[in-house]
């Protein structure tokens, strides 16, 4: 934990001069976190290290959707529920996903597993509507996805847990 400390201070000061220092410094915390979050008290230790208030560390961290304040899992499927994907099926390919995998929607449209594997979100959408249902999986876009091909993408991502 000590390193951790040592480690946004360092993010601070490298950043902390540079024009729209607090995102960029926001950007590397969550990057360098182990679970590609910024947890509360890694904001409170940049507010103070800042010397800003939390509130505007929060108003940041909170405005732009990169930034997660939750633990997310070692892979992220991202389902589309935008008009064109929900009129192609997007609907029964999220319900699939969280089935097989097992966990809820919490309050915020996300789900994680317990063990930290998997983060199931949602998006209003891609832009690439005429690829409808579009799905990712840690970040690469899968279009025209299918049920079958949901779960067989699904049982590899499963599958490769096994094996490591
Ligand atoms: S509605 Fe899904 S990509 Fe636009």
């Amino acid at each position: 934990m000590h390193d951790r400390t040592a480690a946004i201070d360092a993010i601070v000061e490298l950043h902390r001069s540079e024009h729209g220092a607090l995102l960029s410094i926001l950007e590397a915390v969550q990057r360098t976190n182990e679970h590609n979050y910024l947890p509360r008290e890694e904001l409170v230790q940049v507010a103070r290290t800042l010397g800003i208030p939390l509130t505007q560390v929060y108003s940041v961290a909170t405005f732009y959707a990169f930034f997660n304040l939750k633990p997310q899992g070692e892979h992220v499927i991202t389902v589309c529920r935008g008009t064109a994907c929900h009129t192609r099926g997007s609907k029964p390919l999220l319900e699939q996903t969280l089935h097989s995998l097992g966990i809820p929607l919490d309050e915020d449209g996300m789900a994680t597993s317990d063990d930290l594997r998997f983060t199931v979100h949602t998006v209003a959408c891609f832009g690439q509507c005429a690829l409808a249902p579009v799905i990712a999986i840690d970040g690469v876009i899968h279009s025209h996805i299918t049920e079958e091909a949901l779960a067989s993408l699904i049982e590899a991502l499963s599958g490769a847990k096994e094996s490591v």
